[in-house]
């Protein structure tokens, strides 16, 4: 898995005029089964989230009001993705390092994850991650 296989996925809106309304159903729009749910709020300016990898975790992050900018890097690419819409989710699959910043006022960051809390899946020091990444880029 590489950083292509990290996509925008286009969620299911049910637009109306009192609000619109979009869902996500595990295993038919995304590519895995959800044990946990997360969110990032109350963000202050200038601050940053992520900074690590993990090692099977697959995850769905949705910006469920206002915006931010993640960047991924598979250790041989790299890519930066603005997270604008509550409609949009993007997939990470596992092995990819994330650092998320640039959140507007209010941000929230919701991300759907294939499995519960484990520090032991987490690469914490990028080195330590590159050092892993190299062998399983195809
Ligand atoms: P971390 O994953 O480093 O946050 P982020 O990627 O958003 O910057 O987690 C921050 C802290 O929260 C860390 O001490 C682990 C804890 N934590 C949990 O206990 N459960 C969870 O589901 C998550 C995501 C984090």
């Amino acid at each position: 898995m590489s950083i292509h296989d990290c996509t925008i996925l286009d969620l299911p809106r049910i637009n109306d005029p009192r609000g619109n309304l979009t869902f996500v159903e595990a295993s038919r729009h995304i590519p895995f089964d959800i044990r946990r749910v997360y969110y990032l709020y109350d963000v202050p300016g200038g601050a940053e989230r992520g900074g690590h990898a993990h090692k099977a975790l697959h995850q769905l992050v949705i910006a469920m009001s206002g915006s931010f900018d993640i960047h991924l890097d598979d250790g041989s690419s790299k890519k930066t993705v603005h997270m604008n819409r509550s409609y949009y989710g993007l997939y990470i699959c596992p092995m990819i390092w994330r650092e998320i910043d640039n959140f507007s006022s209010g941000a929230v960051c919701m991300v759907l994850a294939s499995d519960y809390y484990d520090e032991l899946d987490y690469y914490r020091q990028y080195a330590e991650f590159i050092n892993d990444a190299v062998k399983v880029i195809k």
